[in-house]
């Protein structure tokens, strides 16, 4: 039997988010750029004789079959033959309901750490297949660092660690349903797209500002209808220094680039005062989080 294995887990954000239209299965063909931050769930797996046993110290992800987490374990031993069984535990930093992909990072670490676990030795690509099972943001989440999503979130194309950003994130007391927003979005409504190969040439310079500049998410027109208080916070960000602020996924979070940490950090400080939910975070190297070892997670 395998040993004991702590893994990070790292959220995402979408730097830019486009979408292209309604596919002929419900879902919405996306373009978007995902991006790991250093704000990390921690996932326990402990190889045990037979089953799938799941823990989390926090009340609001499910504790049942319907986790993700679980989800993963069960598809993948189903898939691979069962070798033995696991225990999961989930140390949750990440918000939930947030558009932060939380459940589909933990998932990702589950899948990545039962194939070093067990030695299945699965290819990154047999990984990121039974992750489409799982979710649109779990392949991403297999493959880490930045990436150019296409197609539901599953095509992939990884981007060069080009820059490290430094990004205050808040989180509003609310959460909102990726399903509900999918399902009420209008492009007719939509007043800003983004300029995909835009930001691109940005990334592959380095450009902050310009990166910064270029960011742009279609959904914003269906979260800020539910919830006008997503751009009071994007206002609030810009206000406060950030070269540009948007809401990342479906939302609600919203996050500002700054030009520096110390602007960052000043700015967080300022928001802590009306947002409970508030973080300094960079873009996510393995192993920046809190250092511990055995970490198999996200790339460097
Ligand atoms: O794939 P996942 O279960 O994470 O998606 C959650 C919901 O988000 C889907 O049920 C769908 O309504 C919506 N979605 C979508 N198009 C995508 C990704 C997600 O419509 N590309």
């Amino acid at each position: 039997m395998g040993k004991r294995m702590i893994i990070e887990a790292p959220a995402k954000i979408n730097l830019i988010l486009d979408i292209k239209g309604k596919r002929p299965d419900g879902y919405h063909e996306l373009e978007t750029v995902m991006h790991q931050i250093s704000l990390a769930d921690r996932i326990i797996l402990n190889p045990c004789a037979s089953g799938i046993k799941l823990g989390i110290n926090s009340g609001l992800v499910p504790y049942n079959e319907s986790n993700l987490a679980y989800r993963a374990a069960s598809v993948f031993f189903q898939k691979n033959g069962f070798k033995g069984g696991i225990e999961i535990f989930i140390e949750k930093n990440i918000p939930v309901g947030a558009g932060l992909a939380g459940g589909s990072t933990d998932a990702a670490a589950v899948l990545l750490g039962i194939n070093e676990i067990y030695e299945y030795n699965l290819s990154e690509e047999l990984l990121l297949e039974m992750a489409a099972e799982l979710g649109s943001d779990v392949p991403f989440c297999v493959l880490g660092s930045s990436a150019l999503a296409r197609g539901r979130g599953e095509i992939l194309t990884p981007l060069p660690s080009a820059v490290s950003l430094a990004i205050v994130l808040v989180k509003p007391d609310f959460q909102l349903s990726t399903a509900e927003v999918y399902s009420k979005f209008e492009l007719a409504k939509v007043e800003q797209f983004p300029d995909t190969r835009a930001f691109l040439a940005a990334w592959g310079r380095g450009d902050v500002e310009d990166i910064a500049v270029n960011m742009v998410n279609v959904l914003e027109s269906v979260s800020i209808r539910i919830h006008p208080e997503i751009a009071v916070i994007k206002e609030r960000l810009k206000e406060l220094g950030a070269l540009n602020a948007v809401m990342s996924g479906s939302g609600p979070s919203v996050f500002g680039i700054f030009k520096e940490r110390k602007g960052a950090a000043q700015a967080a400080e300022t928001l802590r005062k009306w947002y409970s939910e508030v973080y300094l975070v960079s873009s996510y190297k393995r192993g920046d989080y809190d250092g511990k070892k055995e970490i198999i997670a996200g790339r460097p």
